[in-house]
């Protein structure tokens, strides 16, 4: 079982979507996925509460039982546990990273999000975790896209080469408790997903491997 976290202590830039959205492109891809709702706002939840389909499982828990769930899924048979991460809260942040075998740090353009990751890369440094600065809500033109790519890279962090678009089909998946892949299967934001999962897992199994 491979464990991947999806944390930022800003509020509101893509942790939760990109949580269902990975989850839900590992099980297309034949996986046993599941999510793990580390966010007292429980936006995964309710995800899942409108969601048509039983899969991905959602488990909204509170960080001390993070342990104890994660042997839950493993004895489950789960092969991916997606970690939807809080904002703010430092220690759900610290406890998630702590189990994650890959770290994704969603990240607004503009700038003041930029600096504010940075807070988030404090943890999986000190930590020693292997992760990736994802890009999103990338307007479809404008220089805030290459800013942020060297402000990111002046923190000395890794940019996902894979880029989220600021797209309506996100926010209109969430609300109906799809992905964004099941929503627009042939748009944009569906592609950007698919290649967005298929470097999360070159990532997760290449950190394995190096192990
Ligand atoms: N790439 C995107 N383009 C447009 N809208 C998006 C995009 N990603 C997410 N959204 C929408 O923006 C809102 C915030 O996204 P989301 O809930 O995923 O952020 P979050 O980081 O989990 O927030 P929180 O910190 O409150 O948990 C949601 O309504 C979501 O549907
Ligand atoms: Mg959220």
């Amino acid at each position: 079982m491979k464990v991947l976290a999806i944390l930022s202590q800003k509020g509101g830039v893509g942790k939760t979507t990109l949580a269902t959205c990975l989850a839900v492109a590992a099980e297309q891809a034949g996986k046993v996925a599941a999510i793990i709702d580390l966010d007292p706002q429980a936006t995964a939840s309710f995800w899942k509460d409108v969601r048509q389909i039983d899969t991905p499982a959602v488990a909204s828990i509170q960080p001390v039982r993070l342990p104890a769930m994660l042997k839950a899924c493993e004895d489950a048979g789960t092969d991916l546990v997606v970690i939807d991460g809080a904002a703010v809260a430092r220690d759900v942040a610290y406890e998630a990273a702590r189990h994650a075998d890959f770290i994704l740090i969603p990240t607004k353009t503009a700038v003041f999000d930029t600096m504010s990751m940075t807070h988030t890369l404090d943890i999986v440094r000190q930590l020693d975790r292997a992760f990736a600065v994802v890009l999103t809500f990338v307007p479809p033109q404008g220089q805030e896209t290459a800013d942020a790519i060297k402000a990111v890279a002046e923190l000395g962090a890794t940019v996902c080469p894979v880029t989220i678009g600021s797209r309506k089909a996100f926010f209109r998946a969430q609300a109906a408790g799809q992905a964004v892949q099941e929503f627009e299967p042939q748009g944009p934001a569906a592609d950007e997903i698919r290649r967005l999962y298929e470097y999360t897992t070159i990532r997760i199994y290449n950190e394995a491997e190096a192990a």
